[in-house]
């Protein structure tokens, strides 16, 4: 489903470079969950953010079901983005200047949200237990309540391939059970393939893939 090519990717820092990923080779499957684990600095997020079409590598290709990222142009990418890929990202999550209801809402906001999706959106942040924060902004809500949105976006959306850098980084164990029970039911459900980059290996189990990086390659 996915496939990683030689993948360079280089951020300038003043005027040194560092070198994240350094001719990253690997290939996930579709309907997986497939965690992705190693030391801090090994370039997961920056994998991550390739992946989903955020940014792009230096040199190398990615292809998401056959399609290269590199060769989509703008209006393609934006659609992928928009459509195909649920981000559960720690920082850039939600629209500050949204309530909950409308950051799960985001996806399909160009077109006109009907009242069935509307409705929808609300059980679903129901489900994850924000029915009591519909109308909340994100700066109205905690990191692990914020995480939540996400996820509802995500279950809303029913996206192909679901990106989560830490997505437990700052919840108890019990709601990162729970943030567990729904990823993989998005991908039971739905057929989604979820990328997950953890530290924590507490919830990996023995059927999922791993991939283990280290300084910018496959360990
Ligand atoms: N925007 C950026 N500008 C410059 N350097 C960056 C940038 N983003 C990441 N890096 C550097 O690239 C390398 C890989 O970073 P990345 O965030 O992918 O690591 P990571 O494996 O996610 O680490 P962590 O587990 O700490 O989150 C690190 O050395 C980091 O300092
Ligand atoms: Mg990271």
């Amino acid at each position: 489903m996915i496939e990683v090519e030689n993948v360079v990717k280089t951020y300038r820092r003043g005027t040194t470079d560092v070198r994240a990923l350094r001719g990253l080779d690997c290939k996930i499957a579709g309907q997986t969950l497939t965690f992705i684990v190693g030391p801090s600095g090994s370039g997961k997020s920056t994998l991550l953010y390739l992946l989903g079409s955020l940014d792009q590598p230096n040199s190398g290709e990615i292809r998401v079901q056959g399609r290269t990222l590199s060769k989509m142009t703008r209006k393609e990418r934006d659609a992928f983005r928009r459509h195909e890929v649920g981000f559960i990202f720690q920082n850039f999550n939600l629209l500050g200047n949204l309530n909950a209801i409308e950051n799960v809402l985001i996806p399909f906001l160009p077109t006109g949200v009907t009242i069935d999706q509307r409705k929808n959106a609300q059980l679903i942040l129901e489900r994850v237990g924000l029915g009591q924060r519909l109308d909340h902004r994100p700066h109205q809500m905690s990191g692990g309540e914020q995480q939540r949105v996400a996820i509802a976006r995500a279950l809303m959306k029913r996206p192909l391939l679901v990106l989560a850098d830490e997505p437990t980084g700052e919840l108890d164990s019990e709601s990162g059970a729970e943030v567990y029970r729904y990823l993989r039911e998005l991908r039971e459900e739905h057929g989604s393939t979820v990328v997950i980059v953890t530290h924590d290996r507490t919830h990996i189990l023995p059927t999922d893939s791993l991939l283990s990086l280290r300084d910018g390659k496959l360990a």
